[in-house]
């Protein structure tokens, strides 16, 4: 079936790659990309996209309920995937409102206008919404125990999108995404940030002791995989979307390190992130049932996206040397380095 689409935050980092599998596999589909281009959002992740004739672009916020309604009608769109949010845990830690307002209130109005036109409804969560992960791996049964800010405001998404398909019978879906890597991930997040700093031989600012784990997955799989459960999900669904193995960020390190032929002098060990969530791990079981297999290991995926860094630098430094200079000197300039390892206290 062709498909009009609705996707929310396209000029992010997955949103946008989302927008490169529609367009290079669904000939007969259409994208309008709805963004606020908030600092995460940049029309150079589509650059290639714009004169597309199955293309378009609308400048609004997903709370804007009349620009939502106007987008949708005057498109004649059928599918909405929302990828718009506040992503970023460290930020949401220091200033969480504007998380409530998108990842909550932002929902609520697409679900709205997707409610009054029995539009086809799917949401990008994450695997943060499980909360730490001790040992085991989460299923989609389990419940949810967000502990960041960020992972709250998603988790608070993915109830108001259950409540839409049990008490409206919206055509739902959820994804729930381990960590994505791969091109046009804004430079906060750890490997693409990792990988721009070392390609300048700047300090690698690894959380506490560096044991965390998280599940490593390529983008462009999990694109994939939403690709795959809009298409083939059943009202209400959840999927978990990951490669199944997760790594620590030592590991990741290590292996950004080697790809690009650079020292072990540059780790340098960090005060903690508060409250942070030291493992996830999914169960992907249910959603290989349906025929996805991830094309990417942990380690593979890491290892191309610092390629892709390392090959596009006229798409990163720009960014690196605006507005996020400032960024980075709030949230690592008074950061304290810590010792690691036999003899030291606890990280
Ligand atoms: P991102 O921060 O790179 O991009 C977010 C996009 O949303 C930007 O283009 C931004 O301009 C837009 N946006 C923000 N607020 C908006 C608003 N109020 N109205 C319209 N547009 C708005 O994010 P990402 O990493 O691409 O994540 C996309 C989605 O996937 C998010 O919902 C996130 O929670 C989820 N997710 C991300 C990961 C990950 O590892 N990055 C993992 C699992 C799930
Ligand atoms: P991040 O990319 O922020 O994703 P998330 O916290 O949503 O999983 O961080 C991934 C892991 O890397 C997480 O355990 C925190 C750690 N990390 C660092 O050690 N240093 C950093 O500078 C950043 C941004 C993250």
């Amino acid at each position: 079936m062709k498909r009009t689409w609705l996707v929310t935050g396209g000029a992010g980092f997955i949103g946008a790659n989302f927008v490169h599998h529609l367009l290079d596999h669904h000939p007969d589909d259409r994208v309008v990309v709805y963004d606020k281009l908030t600092y995460a959002g940049n029309l150079d992740n589509l650059r290639d996209r714009m004169a597309d004739p199955r293309f378009a672009f609308v400048h609004a916020d997903i709370c804007d309920r009349a620009a939502v309604e106007a987008a949708v009608d005057g498109h004649g769109v059928d599918t909405i995937a929302n990828f718009a949010a506040e992503t970023h845990v460290d930020r949401s830690i220091v200033a969480p409102d504007a998380f409530i307002h998108t990842d909550v209130l932002g929902t609520h109005t697409l679900l709205e206008v997707a409610r009054e036109r029995r539009l086809r409804y799917h949401q990008v969560s994450t695997d943060e919404v499980y909360g730490h992960v001790p040992d085991g791996a989460s299923t989609e049964a389990d419940p949810i125990a967000p502990r960041s800010p960020y992972a709250a405001s998603k988790a608070a998404g993915d109830l108001l999108v259950n409540a839409y398909f049990v008490t409206y019978g919206l055509h739902t879906t959820i994804t729930r995404g381990s960590n994505n890597i791969g091109p046009y991930q804004y430079p906060e997040k750890v490997v693409s940030l990792f990988a721009t700093n070392a390609i300048d031989d700047l300090p690698l600012p690894v959380y506490g002791d560096g044991r965390q784990e998280r599940d490593y997955q390529w983008v462009g799989d999990h694109c994939e995989a939403i690709d795959l459960v809009v298409r083939r999900g059943q009202p209400g669904d959840v999927f978990n979307v990951g490669t199944g193995t997760s790594i620590t960020n030592l590991e990741m390190v290590e292996l950004i390190l080697e790809a690009l032929g650079k020292p072990a002098s540059l780790i340098r060990h960090v005060e903690d992130r508060p409250g942070h969530d030291r493992r996830y791990a999914l169960d992907v079981s249910k959603l290989q049932a349906l025929g996805w297999r991830p094309r990417h290991t942990p380690q593979a995926a890491i290892v191309r996206a610092v390629e892709w860094y390392a090959a596009n630098p006229w798409w990163w430094r720009p960014i690196k040397s605006g507005a996020f200079r400032e960024y980075y000197e709030q949230m690592y300039g008074q950061r304290k380095e810590i010792a690691v390892g036999p003899g030291a206290a606890p990280a």
